[in-house]
Order: structure tokens, then sequence, then C-alpha cells
């Protein structure tokens, strides 16, 4: 396997919480969806599905909201070639696969389930469990956090299961939470050469508030492969 300018990167993890950092792909007009959804090649290149996965290889969990696992119902993991490396880095073989869910509509019968390598993780609420297929639990772990508030997620991840380092892979209602909450260390964007102009397509991070600027974005690397970038971000927020 060829170099990936991902395949070292160093973090620096705050104390008593996972490092938590974001990766998205987004088109030149500034969005990560095409016609209310995304597909494979409808933004990023299979290059940025490589860079993804190189991406994921330094974490120890992979969290998406509920509506991007419906659109994208896989398990949150590696190709198996970046398996060793991960092992050698002292991380699990996979990532832990997390899901954060109210309404507790998720599909027991799709491949996040069916194929994981290793049991996915559910964070809902006690309402949103008893919506939950039963099947599901012998699949799955179940989560109960009543507030469901990025600074719980990290917590339950960091005391619970050891996660040290939690990517977040949206969608952009989630990405948003983090960074309302002042809890993006890091961000990674790849910037793909595609207009979508739908006004109805989203953002990277939508809410309903202005968000809070960091006291410092550092632009850590930039990197071109084809005509897409590839930029990473460090936060510090006050
Ligand atoms: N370009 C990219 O890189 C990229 C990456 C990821 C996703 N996307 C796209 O983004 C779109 C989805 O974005 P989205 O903003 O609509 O949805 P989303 O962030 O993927 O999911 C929102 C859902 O997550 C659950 N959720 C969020 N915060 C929660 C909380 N604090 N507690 C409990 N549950 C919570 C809820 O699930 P329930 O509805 O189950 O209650 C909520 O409806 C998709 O089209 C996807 O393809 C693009």
């Amino acid at each position: 396997m060829t170099e990936h300018f991902y395949t070292q990167l160093d973090f620096t993890t705050p104390q008593g919480r996972p490092l938590i950092a974001c990766n998205m792909v987004m088109s030149l007009d500034g969005k990560v969806t095409a016609g209310g959804r995304l597909e494979p090649g409808s933004i990023g290149s299979t290059f940025d599905l490589h860079t993804m996965h190189m991406i994921r290889s330094h974490f120890d969990a992979v969290l998406s909201g509920g509506n991007t696992v419906r659109q994208h119902p896989f398990y949150l993991g590696v190709p198996t070639e970046l398996e060793r490396i991960r092992l050698e880095r002292g991380l699990a073989f996979q990532p832990l696969s997390i899901v954060l869910t109210g309404s507790g509509r998720v599909d027991a019968q799709t491949p996040l389930f069916t194929q994981a390598p290793r049991p996915p993780i559910i964070i809902t609420s006690r309402a949103g469990a008893a919506s939950l297929p039963g099947e599901l639990k012998a699949k799955a772990e179940v989560e109960i956090l009543e507030e469901a508030a990025p600074a719980n997620i990290a917590a339950l991840l960091y005391a619970k299961h050891g996660v040290r380092r939690l990517l977040v892979e949206g969608g952009p209602s989630v990405n948003y939470q983090f960074m309302q909450a002042r809890l993006l260390d890091e961000l990674f964007i790849t910037l793909a050469p595609k207009l979508i102009g739908l006004r109805t397509d989203f953002t990277l991070a939508m809410g309903d508030d202005l968000l809070p600027q960091p006291e410092q974005a550092e632009l850590l690397s930039i990197h071109q492969h084809g005509q897409e970038l590839f930029l990473r971000y460090r936060f510090q927020w006050k």
C-alpha cells in the first residue's frame, strides 16, 4: 500500500475526555449532500473514501446520527488491510461504531448490524430504547442517556468504553452539537470539485443558533490529490 498523507497523524489528547474530531466531504459551494443525500461519488472521489478510512484508522470509535445511519447503514469501520496498522498502533482491529438516535428508528437487518465486526453501540433515551427492534439487543449494545449532550456522550464513551479518540462523521446536526458544546478538537474537510447549488442541501454544521467561534482555528495541514483538497484544522475553545 502506498503511503497516504494521513498514515502518520499526531494528536494531543485532552485530560479526562476523548479527543474529538470530525471528518466531512464538502462541495465547492459548501454542500455536504447532493439532492438530499450523499451517494458514493456524488461529492467525494474514491480517493476521498480511502482517506476517510485512513482517518478512521486512528480512532477508537466513529459516531454518526440517526439520519446518516438510515441512509448509509454500514459499519463505520476500516477495510481489513488497515486492521494490522490499527493493531500496531495499539488500537482494536476495528473502531467501535456508535449510532446516536432519539427515536430508536434503526433497522436491525442492515449490514451495520448483520455484518458488524464488533457490536455497534446505540446511544438513545429510555423511550428510544423501547422503540428499538427487539432483535437488535443481541446485535448491539444499547446505552441509555436521557440527555445525550456531547459532553455526556464523551464522558460515557471515555469512562465505560475506553474511547480516547472519537471521530464524528455527521450528519450536520450532530456536528453542530459538538461545535456548539465547544468539544470539537479537530476538523478534517475534503473540498471536492463539485457544484450542488440546491437550496435545500445541507452544509457541514446545521443548528438553530450562531455557533461560537473557536479562540483559535489552526490550519494544521493541507494536501492536494487530483482536484481535491484535504484540510485539517485544530480548534481551541475559550
Ligand atoms: N458529506 C459528508 O461528509 C456527510 C457525512 C455524514 C452525513 N452526511 C449527510 O448528512 C445527512 C444527514 O444529516 P442530518 O443532519 O439530517 O442528520 P444526522 O445528524 O445524521 O442525524 C440526526 C439524527 O441523529 C439523532 N440525534 C442527533 N442528535 C441527537 C441527540 N443529541 N440525542 C439523540 N439523538 C440524536 C436523531 O436521530 P433520530 O431521528 O433517530 O431520533 C436525529 O434525527 C445525510 O444526507 C447524510 O448523507 C454527509
